[in-house]
């Protein structure tokens, strides 16, 4: 029988590109140098894997690709600690470790038919990507989407040049707001709680997917409620203190779950007893 290999030996993968996708946040396509490895790195959206940058440290990182797509491995990173430094500094043609994928996936069969709406605030985006790119190309098994991005400022949203095609994709629309915005700046400035009871979506036979800081998940949540969504309707992602991602070192656990392997994908229902600020 063919030996697994070990998951905690990260792959040898070497970046592609790197585009800036804000001025603090790069877009990464990583490829694995093994091509056994690229056929065995089979993931959904949803999932995560860690990226070493070597003789710095791993930092798990959720999958920003659609993997239909077949356009090598995504992660949009944003600079905020040792290891995302490190990655930053990192220029096409760089190696990198891969360690992954990890956890479970958005349950995009049982999306089929619904209405799905998409709440992403600044890099919170990041996992919402591939669900978006899922449903846009396989537009007809879903009901209407709708995409509320949200940022600080303009200059802070991520995924701009996909815009144009996710607002043109049949039943769906794009809603942009900022806290702040510019001299040319024409669309809302307004918190995202505020434009989830502007645009007063039904709860009827739809799904809200939520993804941003805890603050904006918090008061969207609320807003998601009065409008007569349930717990079971309202998913979102969880970021923890990953350390192995194997469910083994339990430093990410919330309740009895581990977010590595039971998460990071979840329902309301399922944590907002555990988890304080929801
Ligand atoms: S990261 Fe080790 S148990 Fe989840």
């Amino acid at each position: 029988m063919e030996q697994k290999p070990n998951p905690f030996i990260p792959y040898m993968a070497t970046i592609r590109s790197v585009a800036d996708l804000t001025s603090d946040v790069k877009l990464f396509n990583v490829e694995l140098d093994d091509s056994a490895a690229r056929d065995d790195f089979d993931y959904q959206a949803g999932q995560f894997a860690f990226i070493s940058a070597y003789g710095i440290g791993e930092a798990p990182f959720c999958l920003t690709s659609a993997a239909h797509r077949k356009a090598g491995i995504e992660f949009a990173i944003r600079a905020v600690g040792t290891v995302t430094y490190a990655l930053h500094e990192l220029e096409e043609g760089a190696k990198v470790g891969i360690r992954g994928p990890f956890g479970n996936r958005f349950p995009m069969d049982d999306y089929k038919g619904k209405n799905i709406i998409i709440i992403g605030g600044g890099i919170g985006m990041a996992p919402l990507h591939p669900v978006i790119n899922t449903i846009v190309d396989h537009r007809d098994d879903y009901g209407d989407l709708l995409i509320i991005n949200g940022a600080r400022s303009p200059q802070d949203l991520v995924f701009t040049d996909e815009f144009d095609v996710w607002g043109k994709t049949p039943n769906s629309k794009v809603e942009l707001t900022v806290d702040q915005g510019d001299d040319n700046w024409k669309g809302r400035v307004a918190l995202i709680p505020d434009v989830v009871v502007d645009l007063n979506p039904s709860p009827k036979n739809a799904i809200a997917i939520i993804c941003g800081p805890p603050i904006m998940i918090h008061f969207t949540l609320i807003k998601l409620k009065d409008l007569g969504f349930a717990n079971d309707q309202i998913v979102t992602t969880l970021e923890g203190k990953m350390k192995c991602g194997l469910g083994k070192c339990g430093r990410c656990n919330v309740g009895e779950n581990y977010i590595c392997v039971d998460g990071p994908v979840f329902t309301f229902e399922q944590i907002s007893q555990f988890i304080e600020q929801f």
